[in-house]
């Protein structure tokens, strides 16, 4: 636990407005600004931020909070990192005032152990234990001395506690070192064992400069070929971009995307510097908008396997989803850039990437190559395909350009092609709006309601609950009117597990001497919550007149449908028929007194 008063220190000195504006472009509209939402695509802004109340939420997807759930969904950290990041913006020492017990380990040590960490390796890699690792990289990938130490390369050396001792020695503790995936326990033996041994060590370094994870590669064919940090207190997969820290410095406006580590240090080691890795998963849509900070264009060069194909295709998918302009590069005669630069060096490299293939002449190649166009069958079946995909493209001007390509490289007519485009689209266009009826169906019903999975199951008492607890986060006396006993309620009266927990987390800080608080909640529910109890909250606050009625009958409500729905669990029909009169009862008489 973090102590409220810092907490609460750093929300005075965090103004939610800067911060939010230093990551999202803001216009002023009335008393509140307005941005486009970086958590979702849009293309009119919905994202608003209240400086009043300093928060923000956004009417497109719902994500909403204070200036910690902004930063905690920003910059992909949990509770304790963001306040940490806000503190050091700040300049408030947290550490000083900070005498909560260890409660798992922060965000903050786990760098300061990765660093520690960095610099073993790497003076294993320059020790006599090293040398394997070292004639391996200088010899075998041809790596100059000073690309390894602009890289950080190291060496983890194939001994079960080495590691670990000399981090012991620095003062880490053996439950920090498995925070921090450094360590493991035997299944059998029960021994604490080095994670990472007879490792090539890559650091993986993010935008800040601080080593968050790292890759060690074996030196042999043995598997796995890679190991990487699990995720830790300060690393998530699939949010990192292997090489950006150097890259986004590199000054131009693109950045060529490579599979590999290796091929990403060759490509700089060739003077390609603006040359940046996924490191292994598939293109996260994390990933895709951490790239679209940093620059407007990226070139993909990929594997030249079937696994790589498939690879492209997904990442040109969310490079495009996120607005970056596309490039595809192919590769022949090597697999991947590493080796191609190797055999072919950087200048014939450079032409490639003159000649990288848009979006759309990179897919229609793939379709040309599969089907003979001087068989009429196949010539239709590949213009089809090519309709397709230039159906997709939401831009007419980009429909028109890849229109004129289409007709040179089938050798149809550029209006025919056209009318088939049109027609696709009118058919996309019908099956979207379709789709969309079924989703907004079925978000009225809470249907795939991932932060309610509960709400589904009885809408009708769902609805009472986000009232009632809407009006306690929004106004401190009701939450009274509940503490007195004056409106009766507890957390067992609530239907689904979410809105329970809502309810005795709101109370349970009420209950507290300095009282409730939005931020506070960020400790104990995720960024998406966080977002659902601010939308109950936003959405009440104009329940200044009569919020001690309509607090009363959703309690009435809930308490009813609570009582229905243990009846049914307890089989008793009997009081669920008695209990439904009851309802009746009232809705009639207050049917009778309006
Ligand atoms: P590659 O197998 O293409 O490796 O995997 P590479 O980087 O070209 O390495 P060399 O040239 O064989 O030395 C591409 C990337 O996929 C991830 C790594 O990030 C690697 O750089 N990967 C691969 C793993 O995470 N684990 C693996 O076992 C293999
Ligand atoms: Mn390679």
């Amino acid at each position: 636990m973090i102590p409220r008063e810092i907490i609460e220190e750093i929300r005075n000195r965090s103004d939610i407005e800067q911060i939010i504006g230093s990551c999202v472009t803001l216009k002023r509209a009335g008393s509140n600004v307005k941005g486009l939402c970086p958590f979702h695509n849009e293309k009119t802004p919905s994202f608003t931020v209240y400086p009043g109340s300093q928060s923000f939420y956004c009417f497109g997807c719902g994500s909403g909070g204070d200036v910690i759930t902004f930063v905690m969904k920003y910059n992909n950290l949990d509770y304790a990192g963001a306040v940490e990041y806000l503190a050091a913006r700040a300049g408030i020492d947290i550490q000083k005032d900070n005498t909560r017990p260890e409660r798992g380990v922060s965000r903050k040590r786990v760098l300061d152990m990765n660093l520690c960490a960095a610099r073993y390796f790497r003076e294993q890699l320059f020790s006599p234990q090293g040398a394997e690792a070292l004639a391996y990289l200088t010899e075998k990938r041809r790596l100059s001395t000073a690309v390894i130490k602009r890289f950080g390369l190291g060496f983890a050396p194939n001994h079960t506690f080495a590691m670990l001792q000399y981090m012991r020695d620095h003062g880490f503790t053996d439950e920090e070192l498995k925070a921090g995936y450094f360590e493991s326990v035997g299944g059998k033996s029960g021994k604490p064992y080095s994670i990472f041994r007879n490792r090539i060590m890559f650091p993986i370094i993010d935008t800040t400069g601080a080593v968050v994870a790292f890759g060690g590669r074996v030196m042999d064919d043995s598997k796995p070929k890679y190991l990487n940090t699990n995720d830790t207190p300060a690393y998530k997969k699939g949010r990192n971009i292997f090489a950006l820290n150097y890259a986004k410095d590199s000054g131009g406006e693109t950045m060529i995307l490579c599979e590999g580590y290796m091929d990403v240090i060759a490509l700089h080691a060739a003077g390609f510097g603006n040359a940046v890795a996924g490191l292994g998963t598939a293109l996260t849509a994390d990933q895709a908008r951490l790239l679209s900070r940093y620059t407007k264009k990226v070139i993909l060069t990929y594997d030249s396997d079937e696994a790589g194909q498939r690879a492209t295709e997904r990442a040109l998918q969310q490079l495009t989803d996120v607005g970056l302009e596309t490039r595809v590069l192919v590769l022949s005669g090597a697999k991947d850039p590493d080796e191609y630069i190797k055999a072919y060096g950087a200048t014939a490299f450079s032409r490639l990437l003159e000649e990288s293939r848009t979006k759309f002449s990179y897919r229609a190649a793939g379709v040309l190559s599969k089907h003979n166009i001087q068989n009429s069958d196949e010539k239709i079946a590949a213009a089809a395909e090519i309709c397709r995909i230039i159906a997709m493209s939401a831009s007419s001007v980009e429909r028109d350009i890849c229109l004129d390509e289409a007709a040179q490289l089938l050798g149809i007519g550029k209006d025919i092609l056209k009318q088939d485009v049109e027609r696709l689209r009118r058919r996309n266009e019908r099956s979207r709006l379709e789709q969309q009826s079924r989703d907004a169906y079925s978000s009225a019903r809470g249907l795939g309601d991932k932060v309610n999975p509960d709400y589904v199951r009885n809408v009708g008492a769902a609805v009472a609950e986000e009232t009632i607890l809407g009006l306690l986060t929004a106004f401190p006396e009701h939450r009274d009117a509940v503490a007195k006993g004056d409106v009766r309620l507890t957390g067992d009266d609530f239907i689904t597990a979410f809105g329970k927990r809502v309810f005795e987390s709101v109370m349970e800080l009420h209950a507290d001497e300095a009282g409730f608080d939005m931020a506070l909640l960020g400790e104990r529910f995720s960024p998406d919550e966080m977002g659902r109890i601010h939308k109950m909250m936003r959405t009440r606050l104009d329940l200044t007149e009569n919020g001690k009625a309509v607090l009363t009958t959703s309690v009435t409500t809930l308490k009813n449908e609570k009582a229905l729905q243990n009846a049914k669990e307890s089989g008793d029909r009997m009081t669920a028929i008695e209990s439904r009169l009851e309802q009746l009862k009232r809705i009639k008489n207050k049917k009778d007194n309006t």
